[in-house]
């Protein structure tokens, strides 16, 4: 089959293309290649941003730079495809309040074309939303723990409320692709998913200090350098594994069950900053230095999905718990450290 997948060059997208590429599937990465967030990483802008590229293009894939805002070009690219993933996003908050222009039109009218294509086109598609759609009032219902906020239930399901709290421009444009997926689904009968993702890592994944934190811990821990924790270091995420959501986009297309799905690591795969600083001492053998800093704006402090609609509908369950995924990560790391440190000019 023939794969497209937005945002190709990205974290997420680059497994994707990766997990069709080595299936021996036909895959086609379409990035506008920006550097908006890794420039703020501190990590090499431009040699980070040409890693997935290469990688990419030697495993055969199709390399487009070409942007989710121009439908035309859209169009053109899609045609005679037989799924679209859409990973192309503004995904981080700070650049939201920065430049909030460029977020809605990335994630707002980018997600609304893409569905527009797959509309016209006849063409399966699954977005990524995340679990920040839910806002972040769960905030208000946690007790604290020794290592980690506790709230009971644990779970947080696709029946939760919505847009609780406070909001940021990113809640509002990635909510609002959400609702495009769930408006095209009843008013087109488009076979389209939007996955409200939790925080997902990996390899490949050049994490700064408000998107992909296991990513951005994991880096500072093996460089040395001290990382900070934004308030208690007690927020909960159920992380998952790259490759875990490659088997949730798979599983969409096979049993093309339109909705809306919360696609996490369930509780099994929860742990706090706190926890994560340990398993990196564990790792590592040596205990990274953390600084703390006051919470930001509409960070959330406490998400654990409740996946029970993924596992049953698309029939797909998570499988790396953190401390294998984070190795993996680690080695990854390790191996590619001139990626990652500028040189000194
Ligand atoms: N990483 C996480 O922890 C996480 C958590 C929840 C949701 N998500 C969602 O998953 C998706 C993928 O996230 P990621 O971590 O891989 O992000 P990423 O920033 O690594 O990748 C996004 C890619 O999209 C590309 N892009 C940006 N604007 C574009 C445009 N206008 N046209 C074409 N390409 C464009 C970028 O160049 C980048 O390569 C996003 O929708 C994000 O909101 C990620």
């Amino acid at each position: 089959m023939k794969v497209l997948v937005t945002g190709g060059c990205g974290f997420l997208g680059s497994h994707v293309c990766e997990f069709y590429a080595r299936k021996g599937d036909e895959v086609i990465s379409y990035d506008n290649m920006t550097k908006h967030e890794l420039e703020r990483t501190g990590f090499a802008a431009e040699e980070a941003r040409n890693y997935n590229w290469d990688y990419l293009k030697s495993l055969g894939v199709k390399m487009v730079k070409a942007d989710v805002r121009n439908l035309e070009q859209l169009l053109d690219h899609c045609e005679g495809c037989d799924y679209i993933v859409h990973t192309a996003a503004q995904p981080a908050m700070t650049i939201s309040w920065e430049d909030p222009l460029l977020d809605v039109t990335t994630n707002v009218i980018g997600t609304f074309n893409v569905l527009e294509a797959a509309r016209k086109l006849k063409i399966p598609v699954a977005c990524c939303a995340t679990v920040h759609v839910y806002g972040n009032k769960i905030n208000e219902t946690l007790k604290e723990g020794d290592k980690r906020y506790i709230r009971e239930p644990e779970g947080i399901d696709e029946k939760h409320p919505t847009l609780e709290g406070t909001l940021t421009p990113l809640h509002a444009s990635k909510a609002a692709g959400d609702i495009y997926v769930k408006t095209f689904i009843d008013t087109y009968k488009l076979e389209a998913a939007s996955f409200r993702l939790t925080g997902i890592y990996g390899t490949r994944q050049f994490g700064g200090e408000d998107h992909g934190w296991v990513a951005n811990f994991s880096i500072r821990s093996v460089l040395g350098w001290p990382l900070t924790i934004f308030g208690t270091g007690k927020q909960v995420r159920d992380i998952i594994y790259a490759t875990d959501v490659c088997e949730a986009f798979d599983a969409f297309y096979r049993t093309r069950k339109p909705g809306i799905y919360n696609i996490g690591g369930g509780p099994a795969t929860a742990i706090s900053l706190l926890e994560c600083i340990d398993i990196l001492e564990e790792i590592n053998g040596k205990r990274p230095e953390v600084r703390f800093a006051p919470d930001r704006h509409g960070d959330l402090r406490y998400f654990i999905c409740n996946i029970d609609k993924a596992k049953q509908q698309l029939n797909w369950t998570p499988k790396i718990m953190p401390r294998e995924g984070i190795e993996k990560l680690i080695d990854w790391i390790k191996d590619n450290k001139h990626v990652l440190i500028k040189e000194e000019k």
